[in-house]
This record gives structure tokens, C-alpha cells and sequence, in this order.
């Protein structure tokens, strides 16, 4: 059953989490599956309800700096992390920018997979700041899916996906940025960016005015240093999915497939329904992000064998879209 994002709902499900229970909610982003992140035992069944690795540490909501305090070290002041860190928190939260610092020894190892840093968001969504308030300060949270599955951004997806095995699942509709925070660590001395995600690169290279790199190690399946969670097959439906360049023509049989275009504008013609889709209508990225996994979903039901998609412009927010969708065209290829 769903719950509207109401009052009454919020602090029910902050008092679930408050007693140790798992609810979903929604972010900006994506649906989120959150426990107190102070009691290891609530994080713990949230691994087992996503079947997730234990070596795939997991994200802190905080709602205000006090939440912030009690889960993260800031770097020593005078440095240049501390001030990234400053431009970063000003710039951009709350939004889908989540932070990798160190961590405060209070947080359970389970949260951070035993590293010691811990990865910190305050998300911009209202009722996610109003549940994190209400239920301590604190809480970790995943994305609301099985893991390696496709994320969700309606709270339909998390019921279909997970069910009865979580606690609660607050409804607040489609998320509108749709594709989950960028992550970046800063507690090297040069910022890397974890994961592609809401907040593109251009935009933390604004703030910071130098450049940021994605880290090489983002792409190495099983890498157990930077960010193990970032596996190369994630994000993936359960139909296989080839990705094509944009502006390729679907030489192949298309019949049996369903097709996901980047921009309705440039495939006038090409009708909708029987397994045709559109990222967005003019060619708009935060448009595209915002409807790929829902996209993504549709497709996946669709009754076809297969998914072909072509790939977003290689910029801005589109660099995320992509770095989803080769994510999820890997799964099938490396089995
Ligand atoms: O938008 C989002 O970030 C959503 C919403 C719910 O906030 N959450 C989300 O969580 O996407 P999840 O667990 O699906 O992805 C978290 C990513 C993983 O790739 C994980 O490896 C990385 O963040 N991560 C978490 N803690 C880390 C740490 N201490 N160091 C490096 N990477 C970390
Ligand atoms: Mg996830």
C-alpha cells in the first residue's frame, strides 16, 4: 500500500524508522529505502531487502548541519578541501550532490561498508527533509530497488519491486531530476567525481573554478577502493539493452524490440506506442533525465525481447543519462 507524502503519513513513517523499521520515501532523484542510520540493525535489513553486497556502502540523508555534524568530519580549516567543501554545501544543497568526507567513528561500519569515509546528502525534497528531521537527523538510504535493478522514481516501482518487505512506502510522485546525486569525494586532495549524477560536472567546476575529473576507478567492476558500489552492470532492466549512438540509424530488426530515442524532435514520423519511446520532446536533457527510468521501466514491460537506446549528448546531465544506460547494456554482455 502507498501513503501520500501528507503530514500525518510523514511522521508515521518517521516513527517506523525511529523504532528500527525501513521505510521508502521520495528524494528529488529517486525513491530512497531508509533506516536510522545510527542503528546497525534497521541498516542491516536494508541490505538484506535489497540484496545487496555488504561491500557497497551506503548514502547518509542529513536535513541540516547539525545532522551533518554528527555523521561527517569537515577537513582541517585553512585547507583547499575545506573550502570545496564550503562552495560545494553553499552551491548546492539541498540538491543531488552527496559528498564523500570522513567519517565520525559513531556511524555504524555496516552504513559505510567498513570504510572510513561516509557519503553525506541533504536532499532538496520536502518530504524527505521533513521525514529526516522527525526521525532523528540521520538516514541512510539506498536506492528503492533490488540492487543491480533499475532505480525507481515513482513510488509504484517500489512497491512492484520490494513490496511487503519494506515497512512503509511514502507516495510523492514522479521524482522530478530522475536520475540519482552525483557523487563526490573530496577527501582527496583533488575532487572526483564518484558517480555522474543530478549535479553535472560543468556546474561543480562553476562552483569549485577548477577542473574535476571522473574517477578512472568509477568503471572498474569490483574495484574495492574508491566507491565499491559502482559495479559496471547496474541500473539494468530485465530485458537485454544495446545502447547506439545518437542519430544511428536502427539498421537492425526492430520489430522485436522496443526503442528508446533521445529527442522526439529528430524522429518526426516515428510514432508512439507499439514499443516507441522519447526521452524528451525537444532535446531538453534534464527532461531526459527525469523521465529515463520511468522510460526505462515502460520498456521493460513491454512484452519485447530486447532494448535499444540511443545515447543522450555527452554533456551536462546527459553524461548521467549515459553512464546509466552503458551500466545497464553491460549487465547482459558480461552475464
Ligand atoms: O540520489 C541518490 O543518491 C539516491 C537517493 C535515494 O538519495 N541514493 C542512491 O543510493 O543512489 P545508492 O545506494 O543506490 O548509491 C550510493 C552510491 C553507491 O554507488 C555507493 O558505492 C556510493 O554511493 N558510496 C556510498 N558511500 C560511499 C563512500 N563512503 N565512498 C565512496 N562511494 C560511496
Ligand atoms: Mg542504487
Amino acid at each position: 500500500m502507498l501513503y501520500p507524502c501528507n503530514e500525518e503519513n510523514i511522521k508515521k513513517a518517521a516513527d517506523i524508522l525511529r523504532s528500527g523499521g525501513i521505510a521508502a520515501f521520495p528524494t528529488e532523484t529517486v525513491y530512497g529505502l531508509g533506516a536510522d542510520a545510527f542503528n546497525a540493525k534497521a541498516v542491516a535489513r536494508v541490505f538484506e531487502v535489497k540484496r545487496r553486497p555488504r561491500f557497497d556502502p551506503l548514502i547518509v540523508h542529513i536535513a541540516d548541519e547539525a545532522g551533518f555534524e554528527r555523521v561527517a568530519r569537515l577537513p582541517p580549516s585553512g585547507t583547499a578541501a575545506y573550502r570545496y567543501t564550503a562552495a560545494l554545501k553553499a552551491a548546492f544543497w539541498p540538491g543531488p550532490l552527496t559528498l564523500v568526507l570522513t567519517k565520525r567513528p559513531e556511524v555504524p561500519a555496516l552504513v559505510s561498508a567498513g570504510l572510513d569515509t561516509v557519503a553525506v546528502r541533504f536532499p532538496e525534497h520536502p518530504a524527505a527533509q521533513k521525514l529526516i528531521a522527525l526521525s532523528g537527523g540521520a538516514v541512510a538510504a539506498p536506492s528503492a530497488n533490488p540492487f543491480g535493478y533499475l532505480s525507481p522514481t515513482r513510488a509504484e516501482h517500489v512497491l512492484e519491486q520490494l513490496g511487503d518487505s519494506v515497512d512503509m512506502i511514502l507516495d510523492g510522485g514522479s521524482t522530478s531530476v530522475g536520475v540519482e546525486s552525483t557523487v563526490l569525494d573530496i577527501t582527496s586532495p583533488h575532487p572526483s567525481i564518484l558517480r555522474p549524477g543530478g549535479v553535472s560536472r560543468e556546474r561543480l567546476e562553476d562552483a569549485l573554478s577548477i577542473r574535476v575529473y571522473e574517477s578512472a576507478c568509477a568503471e572498474e567492476e569490483g574495484s574495492a577502493v574508491a566507491s565499491p558500489g559502482l559495479l559496471s552492470c547496474h541500473y539494468a532492466p530485465r530485458l537485454p539493452l544495446s545502447l547506439i549512438r545518437r542519430g544511428e540509424v536502427f539498421t537492425c530488426r526492430t520489430q522485436d524490440a522496443a526503442l528508446i530515442y533521445f529527442n522526439r524532435a529528430e524522429h518526426r514520423g516515428t510514432a508512439d506506442g507499439k514499443g516507441s519511446f522519447f526521452l524528451s520532446e525537444t532535446g531538453d536533457l534534464a527532461e531526459a533525465a527525469a523521465s529515463l527510468f520511468e522510460t526505462l521501466h515502460l520498456a521493460d514491460s513491454t512484452g519485447k525481447a530486447k532494448i535499444i537506446a540511443e545515447a543522450a549528448p555527452d554533456e551536462g546531465i546527459g553524461r548521467a543519462i549515459n553512464d546509466r544506460l552503458v551500466r545497464a547494456a553491460r549487465r547482459r554482455e558480461d552475464g
